[in-house]
């Protein structure tokens, strides 16, 4: 099982003021995988192609890091969420969960 690490990516724009920043979690998927975590851009800067890049890095980083496939949890009213992650290839599978 993979060890349990998070790497966080970022981007910034030309004055380095971030614009948006997600979370690979490695070891944290169900069944030990990495997960997407805390993707956002900012709203400033949003339908500019950072988040699908943002993802496709995370990716590229999890393969380096030995992992097969990676997981995302999104709220399921969360449309530009949604739309974003079935663009890329991701397959929707349903989750039951419970807050304690
Ligand atoms: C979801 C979010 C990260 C998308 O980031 P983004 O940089 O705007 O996304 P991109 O420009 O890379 O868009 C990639 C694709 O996602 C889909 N998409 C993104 N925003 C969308 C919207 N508002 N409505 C419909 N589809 C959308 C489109 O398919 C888009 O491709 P296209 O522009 O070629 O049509 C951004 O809206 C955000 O930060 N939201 C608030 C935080 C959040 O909900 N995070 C996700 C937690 S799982």
């Amino acid at each position: 099982m993979q060890e349990k690490k998070d790497i966080c990516i970022g981007e910034s724009d030309a004055q380095f003021a971030p614009t948006g920043l997600i979370v690979l979690s490695l070891g944290a998927g169900l069944h030990g995988e990495a997960l997407l975590q805390s993707l956002l851009v900012d709203s400033q800067h949003r339908r500019q192609g950072i988040g699908r890049r943002l993802v496709r890095r995370a990716e590229k980083a999890a393969k380096e890091a030995g992992v097969s496939s990676v997981h995302a949890v999104t709220d399921p009213e969360n449309e530009p969420a949604k739309a974003l992650f079935a663009s890329m290839g991701y397959k929707l599978m349903l989750l039951w969960s419970k807050g304690l």
